[in-house]
């Protein structure tokens, strides 16, 4: 690894570029800048583009008659690094250990997209071109569900016409194993707030006599799932399209042993999901509900006798083909309402959501990512689904009609999201060989 390369990715996670949090709005637009510098400097085209939200960096080359165009798409956005305190270093002073680097965004994304733009960089300083058209979309808002990014791509959809697109920010099955992923799930956000009196109150004066809203959101939530893991809300599976049986054989056939290493990985006691599903078919072809906050009541230290006025939680729901979010969410609403226990309101509010996307991995553009797999790594591509959600995939399909290669380099272990994420150098090399390996294959 060279050493500018290494300043460049320090730089680059030196931002926190925090999307969800307007505290941050500066830093994201300094990320933005910082980024299309970068892309100038290696003898792009690039500029920073305004939006409702946070800006789109769009860099391309000189197009030419003849070639294909290649939409290559990421983003510069990160989560949340919270909880700091258990990170072994701060999340916003990228540090190199034993060959990974630790940072918020190191793999998500910045990281991955980065060693696209470095192979890039390295095939003009060596030919002084590319072999196919490239426009580089990198946002500033897939960590919050891409809101701006459609209008972007329907505003611009004649210069933005390509042939396929290619995305890093899905995960390798295993080191060193190279990864097609063909499906993403799909993803809907609910908040709800339960309210009891107007105000907290002395638990000793009122509890007992007016409800607690904790006890009741607490119940509602509950009331979601039975205790196989089946989700209880009515019509909730109606539209899921069950998984073939060439699936289910081909995903066993996968070189993990998927549960040792969740098991591994996450330190949790013992797996648990939806009953008559593998782990694998678990995240990658069911749907979900996932409570991802609660709150409600006294958090200090030591013990306070209050009767909460309130409580909230935050939901999301993960979705698989066919499931629609709205159509989803108006069902868990309906069913809330339906549980809602007596002496509390309760409040709704649905949040961002993207569609799941599945393709096939087998088609002209799904054969070449392969063979450039192939090429990159030495090693047949492993063909996977993803648990994860980028919202803006199936809007590439809907708005400029194309599909999307997903070349994931994240690994099982780079905590993306969590407390200490980081990328391994061994990636971000394997990167710039993909990148470039992935190009000369859509040129062929
Ligand atoms: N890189 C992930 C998506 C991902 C994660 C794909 C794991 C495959 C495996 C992306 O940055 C992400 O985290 N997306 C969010 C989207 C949401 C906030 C709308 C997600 O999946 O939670
Ligand atoms: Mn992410």
């Amino acid at each position: 690894m060279r050493d500018e390369y290494l300043k460049d990715f320090y730089s680059f996670l030196r931002f926190p570029s925090v999307s969800t949090d307007e505290k941050y709005a500066g830093k994201v637009r300094e990320c933005a800048d910082w980024l299309s510098k970068k892309l100038n400097s290696i003898g792009l085209e690039s500029k920073v583009v305004p939006t409702a939200g946070h800006p789109i960096v769009w860099a391309r080359n000189e197009h030419k008659k003849g070639r294909p165009t290649v939409l290559l798409y990421g983003h510069y956005d990160v989560q949340p690094p919270d909880p700091l305190e258990l990170w072994d270093s701060p999340p916003f002073e990228p540090v190199l250990k034993n060959g990974y680097v630790f940072a918020r965004g190191a793999t998500d994304n910045k990281g991955q997209i980065l060693s696209h733009i470095i192979g890039i960089q390295e095939t003009l300083q060596k030919n002084g071109e590319l072999p196919v058209n490239v426009d580089l979309v990198i946002e500033g808002e897939e960590e919050v569900g891409s809101q701006n990014l459609g209008k972007f791509l329907t505003d611009n959809r004649e210069a933005l016409k390509c042939e396929v697109v290619v995305v890093s920010d899905t995960g390798m099955i295993a080191k060193q194993t190279p990864t097609l992923s063909y499906g993403l799930r799909g993803v809907a956000a609910l908040e709800l707030k339960v309210t009891a009196a107007k105000m907290d109150l002395h638990s000793g004066v009122f509890g007992g006599a007016v409800a607690n809203p904790a006890e009741a959101l607490a119940r509602m939530l509950a009331s979601l799932h039975d205790k196989n893991g089946h989700i209880t809300v009515e019509g909730f599976y109606d539209e899921v399209v069950p998984l073939q049986d060439w699936e289910r054989e081909a995903w066993k056939k996968l070189p993990i042993d998927a549960d040792a290493e969740m098991l591994a990985e996450t330190g949790a006691p013992a797996l648990f999901g939806e009953a008559g599903f593998s782990t694998l078919e678990r995240i990658w072809a069911r749907p979900t509900a996932e409570i991802n906050g609660m709150g409600s009541g006294y958090q200090g230290p030591g013990t306070k006798t209050v009767l909460p006025s309130h409580a909230m939680a935050k939901l999301t729901f993960r979705l698989v083909p066919d499931q629609q979010a709205e159509v989803i969410v108006e069902r868990v609403k309906k069913h809330l309402q339906k549980n809602l226990p007596p002496g509390v309101t309760v409040e709704m509010t649905a949040g961002h959501n993207g569609p799941w996307y599945l393709t096939d991995p087998n088609s002209k553009f799904g054969r070449a990512a392969q063979l450039a797999l192939k090429k990159a790594f030495n090693k047949d591509a492993a063909l996977i689904r993803e648990g994860g959600s980028i919202p803006i995939v199936s809007e590439f399909r809907k708005i400029l009609g194309v599909e999307t290669l997903l070349l994931g380099l994240a690994l099982q272990d780079c905590r993306a999201h969590s407390p200490n994420e980081n990328f391994p150098l061994e990636n971000f090399e394997i990167g710039i060989r993909m990148n470039q390996a992935i190009l000369q294959q859509l040129a062929a």
